[in-house]
This record gives C-alpha cells, structure tokens and sequence, in this order.
C-alpha cells in the first residue's frame, strides 16, 4: 500500500472530491471501479451514486470548513 496521503475534499455546494490510491468498495466488498481522482455525490440526488453525476448544481447548499487548530510549537 503506498504511504501517500489520500485526500478528499469537501466541496462547496457539491462533491466529495477524492484524490489518491483508494479503493471504494460496495457493503458486500465489491470493488468499484475509480480514477485516480473521482468525486462521490455528497447531496443524495445523483443516479449514479455512490458518484457524482453533477445533478447538485443549483440544487444542493453546504459549505462547511474544518476548524483552525494552532499547534504548539
Ligand atoms: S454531490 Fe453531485 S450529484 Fe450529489
């Protein structure tokens, strides 16, 4: 398995955006098949889920961010 970080970014009014070596699999341990980079339907309107198909777009509103921590030094 490789030690790079996968990402996933939360985008607004939309998808989660995932970014890196992943495997996305089914609740029975099917294995879909991904890119390198996909993005999952965050809104629950996409008829391809667990993809986003962009159906979002006008009909979807979350912004969220991830609090600041300040580490010490
Ligand atoms: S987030 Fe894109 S269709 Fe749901």
């Amino acid at each position: 398995m490789s030690n790079e970080k996968v990402q996933i970014k939360v985008n607004d009014n939309g998808s989660y955006r995932v970014m890196g070596d992943v495997e996305l699999i089914d609740a029975d341990g099917n294995v879909f098949e991904t890119k390198k980079v996909f993005s999952l339907c965050r809104c629950g309107l996409s008829s391809r889920k667990p993809f986003c198909d962009g159906t979002h777009k006008g009909q979807f509103d979350s912004c969220v961010r991830a609090e600041k921590v300040l580490k010490d030094e």
